[in-house]
């Protein structure tokens, strides 16, 4: 018998290329690849990359660099990029890092049997289009093995928003929706091989489209699957949160009281010149007519500090508008100038000036996060447990709001959804006991 190929991927970047990375590996799977964490045993190494600031992109070449040894060693190892790194510098790659056999850009995964058959011959594969069909469709039936209890699944994909700053909109194209009943198959596959909570992805997810009242549509369809307890979905727009949606965050059960709404700044000169097409007051607006339906909501954000021209006023009232809203997680990044991008023309902060201000900004953040977390001690939440924990007897899982939590008792199993109550709050995490 032979021995199967073996396939390495390491994964950068969103949860959209976690995603993709597991369906890359299952097109793969069908080529008899199985998945090894080590890369020396790889017969195929495959990096699936970000773009989004300049230090994740560089990580990837650093990367390239590592396996010149293991190139060298065994010539027949094929090594190939993917991602947004891929989308956006293809050619330059395969220039600056000869040892790349292939590239393949973000909508072209369905291609990827192909491309490394034709690498076979030493030859150089790059695919980097956006073609006309949907990858997802062409991409083979997901295996039936048994899986977790957790798992994201790809609703949308691409960007039509440009804010100034961002590469997403070139990397991944324009903004495309999955047909509803495509994802209610996957999710009813999902849910039959063990998993109890999806988490619904998009670069832009609430711009759904693919069912005709839009996520909120989507989500309601997916409440009505049996076995299936949890929902969530990431990342959103403020400006696409619909009426409908902003409902089920009070009226689904399913869905789960955690919403990642990111705003970058809270300064509404800051915000127009990032393109982002509402002002501080609309967004904290929207907060309380979702803290309406859903009065418990735990909020988190992204945000981006030392954008072009951002004076310290600006950034002021970022922090104003972060004490208002109380987030409960959140992250944070200094401005990264990324070629093409209108942002990257404009007079830039001082580095030292955004190491500052970013300091300043994940102060608050963490003072924030851990006194929603210290509020949590005494209190009744569900628990969908997913592994051990560290200790002997012990399973970690996350609470609703997305906390982990552990718990020391018998008889717990990975997918089991518990009610416990929080005992005590750590920095990373909440300890409970079950009720
Ligand atoms: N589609 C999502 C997230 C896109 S990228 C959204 O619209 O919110 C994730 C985060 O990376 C962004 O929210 C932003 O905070 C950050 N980001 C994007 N481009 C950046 C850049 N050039 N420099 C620093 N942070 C950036
Ligand atoms: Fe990037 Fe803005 Fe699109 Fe988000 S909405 S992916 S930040 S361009
Ligand atoms: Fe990065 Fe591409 Fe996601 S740039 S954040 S991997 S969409």
């Amino acid at each position: 018998m032979t021995q199967p190929k073996k396939l390495f991927i390491k994964t950068y970047g969103c949860q959209m290329n976690v995603y993709d990375s597991e369906r890359m590996a299952e097109a793969m799977g069908g080529q008899g690849y199985v998945q090894t964490d080590r890369p020396e045993d790889a017969d195929m190494i495959l990096l699936n990359t970000c773009h989004i600031r300049e230090k994740a992109a560089e990580k990837v070449y650093s990367e390239l660099g590592r396996y010149k040894g293991l190139k060298a060693e065994r010539p027949d190892l094929k090594i190939g990029v993917a991602g947004c790194v891929a989308q956006a510098e293809g050619e330059e790659i395969m220039r600056r890092q000869p040892l790349v056999d292939l590239v393949v850009g973000p909508q072209s995964y369905h291609r990827l049997p192909d491309l490394m058959a034709r690498t076979s011959n030493g030859a150089k594969a790059l695919d980097t289009d956006f073609p006309e069909e949907d990858k997802f469709e062409h991409l083979k039936a997901r295996p039936k093995a048994k899986r977790g209890p957790t798992a994201f699944l790809t609703v949308q994909e691409g960007c039509d928003k440009f804010c100034a700053f961002c590469v997403v909109p070139y990397t991944r194209g324009a903004e495309v929706s999955r047909p509803a009943d495509r994802v209610l198959a996957e999710a009813r596959d999902l849910v039959e091989r063990g998993v109890r909570e999806i988490t619904l992805l998009g670069q832009n997810v609430n711009a759904y489209h693919g069912h005709e009242k839009g996520l909120a549509g989507l989500i309601r369809e997916l409440a009505k699957i049996d076995g299936l307890a949890r929902i969530r979905f990431t990342t959103s727009h403020p400006n696409d949160m619909d009426d409908d949606l902003i409902a089920a965050h009070g009226d689904c059960d399913k869905l789960m009281p955690y919403l990642h709404l990111p705003v970058q700044a809270g300064s509404d000169k800051i915000l127009k010149r990032m393109n982002r097409q509402h002002t501080a007051e609309q967004y904290l607006r929207l907060i309380e007519r979702l803290r309406a339906a859903r009065p418990d909501l735990h909020m988190s954000g992204d945000f981006i500090v030392g954008f072009p021209e951002e004076t310290e006023e600006d950034f002021q009232a970022t922090l104003d508008l972060i004490a208002a809203v109380e987030y409960g997680s959140a992250f944070s990044f200094k401005y990264s100038e990324r070629p093409g991008t209108p942002a990257a023309e404009r007079p830039q902060v001082p580095e030292a000036e955004k190491d500052d201000r970013l300091q300043r900004l994940q102060a608050l953040l963490t003072r924030q996060q851990r006194a929603l977390q210290d509020a949590m001690v005494g209190r009744e939440v569900g628990v969908l447990f997913e592994k051990p924990g560290r200790m002997p007897g012990q399973m970690v899982g996350k609470s609703d709001y997305l906390h982990a939590v552990h718990v020391a008792a018998e008889g717990l199993a990975p997918g089991d959804l518990r009610r416990v109550r929080i005992v005590e709050s750590g920095p990373n995490s909440l300890k409970a006991v079950l009720v």
